[in-house]
């Protein structure tokens, strides 16, 4: 006999409400923010995100001297690898590798096509995942095409476990991230309205890889 419950996973969506997240998303979304302080605030940002992320990290006991006493206390067992979503992704990278220095570093190159919003690959570098916990990080999960495409060649090097960190998320791309993959968790700082017809989230901050950039 089967167990669907047992067998299908239930994704789960964090929402980071700490008030710096919500205060530095407020200063992110403000047009006027130039792309120096837009790149600075979203690198602060990922600290945080990063911290909530990385909460259910296995550990392991280890025996250490310390200069009064061999102990026992826990360590990382493994470090997670990060996959970047080219290009805005690197936007939230130097945030998460500042919280989790020893961790590898993938990326995936993805643009959307402006017609019909399909994710077009065009790079793709992983360091070995197998086993392993990945991160994907992209600022915005607007349609989810991108971030399912990615997830889909992460899955493909066969990882233990995959989490989806983001900056904001529009309601319509986490339900179809959950839908194509409902074994991986997404956290973000916030949830907008909806997208609007050529796929930007509302209200949201505008296109992320341009304003890190400063690039139209
Ligand atoms: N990508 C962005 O950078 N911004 C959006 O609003 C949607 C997708």
């Amino acid at each position: 006999m089967t167990n669907d419950t047992a067998s299908t996973p239930t994704p789960r969506l964090h929402i980071v409400d700490h008030p710096l997240v919500q205060h530095k998303l407020t200063q992110m979304r403000r047009v006027e923010t130039p792309s120096a302080h837009f790149r600075e605030l979203l690198s602060e940002t990922s600290l945080l995100l990063t911290y909530e992320i990385s909460r259910e990290l296995d550990l392991h006991e280890v025996e250490i001297q310390t200069p009064l006493t061999t102990t026992s206390a826990p360590e990382l067992i493994d470090h997670p690898v990060v996959v970047s979503i080219l290009r805005a992704g690197n936007g939230l990278l130097d945030g998460v590798l500042k919280v989790i220095p020893g961790a590898r570093v993938g990326f995936v190159g993805l643009y959307r096509d402006h017609d019909t919003l399909e994710a077009v690959e065009y790079y793709c570098k992983f360091p070995p995942m197998e086993g392993r916990t990945v991160i994907v990080v992209d600022p915005m999960l607007a349609t989810g095409n991108s971030a399912a495409a990615a997830l889909d060649r992460v899955k493909a090097d066969g990882p233990a476990a995959i989490r989806f960190l983001c900056l904001l998320a529009a309601p319509e791309g986490v339900a179809a991230l959950h839908k194509a993959h409902p074994d991986v968790d997404i956290w973000t700082g916030a949830v907008d309205e909806c997208l609007n017809d050529v796929g930007y989230i509302v209200p949201g901050l505008g296109d992320a890889g341009d304003r890190i950039y400063g690039t139209t």
